[in-house]
């Protein structure tokens, strides 16, 4: 199979391909198509945006059928200004203490407040990180290095996990969500911090079945240098480029890689403070690289099936 992409042309052929494809090639091409994104103007990046975007007003089978049918939908003012203002303290105490624990030399460490810890030093996989007593802050290392994930912030002594959490049980997710499952359990609340993120991994899946994901901006996220949560619309569908891609990674130890993407439908999230999104991760997406001195919070909550 020979395929043409932003000028690389790539040949896939089942005898040769262990040989052909690598991590470097994979990167080749995110690098090609984050600069063909660099030169999309604000307009054009609003415009693709624009049919995503919805409020808590809007029929929920309008917001459906949006979620089915690009694979994301963009819930503006979720969360009210004022409410995100309360927040906003909370956010520079925690970023002050993992910045305290990140200039150590410790690979972790336990406080009243956190267990902190560096790539995934004592903890490591999602169950063990989610399902731990006390609030775990992970500074990631791999291809998202530097990348703070922070488990069950609802745990610790700020007050930003109570505040939060009533937003993300009101019937509105539930009833998006009811295709699902009917029993539906709010459970880990988990806020990511991405501060001076330079290198990002590219575009991928997490899988290639139906897997939602719901997160809030905390802070404005409002140009590409600021690092904006970027997908590709309709790429969660069983397309061509699922397919081509799924054979490209297919030999790559990561096999959910998925560098060949439809350019004129990929959309960076560029959206306010108290913006919600719902995203299906089977979907193509990416964190845009931020620029130095820039920062972004997200909020996400996990649900569970009953
Ligand atoms: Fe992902």
């Amino acid at each position: 199979m020979r395929l043409s992409f932003i000028g690389l042309e790539i040949i896939l052929n089942k005898k040769n391909s262990k040989k052909s494809i690598s991590f470097n090639d994979i990167n080749y091409m995110n690098n090609e198509t984050l600069l063909y994104i660099k030169k999309l103007s604000k307009k054009e990046i609003d415009s693709r945006t624009e049919e995503l975007i919805k409020t808590c007003e809007t029929d929920v089978g309008k917001i459906k059928q949006i979620l089915n049918d690009k694979g994301i939908v963009i819930i503006k003012d979720f969360v009210p200004e004022v409410t995100i203002d309360k927040i906003s303290q909370d956010l520079k105490n925690i970023r002050e203490e993992i910045s305290s624990f990140i200039s150590t030399n410790n690979t972790f460490k336990d406080n009243a407040n956190f267990f902190f810890q560096k790539d995934n030093a004592k903890f490591t996989n999602y169950s063990e990180l989610a399902n731990y007593k006390k609030t775990v802050a992970n500074i990631r290392g791999g291809q998202d290095k530097g990348m703070i994930d922070i488990f069950n912030v609802d745990k610790c002594n700020y007050s930003l996990g109570n505040i939060l959490i009533p937003f993300f049980n009101q019937k509105i997710i539930f009833d998006i969500l009811s295709e699902e499952s009917s029993n539906l359990n709010p459970t880990n609340l988990n806020l990511y911090l991405n501060n001076d993120i330079t290198k990002t991994r590219g575009f991928h899946v997490d899988t290639y079945n139906k897997k939602i994901k719901i997160f809030l901006y905390l802070e404005d996220c409002l140009n590409l240098d600021d690092g904006p949560y970027t997908y590709v619309k309709e790429s969660h569908i069983n397309s061509r480029f699922a397919k081509i891609n799924q054979c490209i990674s297919s030999n790559l130890s990561n096999y959910t890689e998925t560098p060949f993407v439809s350019l004129e439908n990929i959309t960076p999230v560029l959206a306010k403070r108290g913006t919600l999104v719902i995203s299906d991760q089977s979907g193509s997406h990416r964190g845009f690289p931020q620029a130095l001195g820039h920062k972004r919070a997200v909020a996400v909550m996990n649900y569970i099936k009953l």
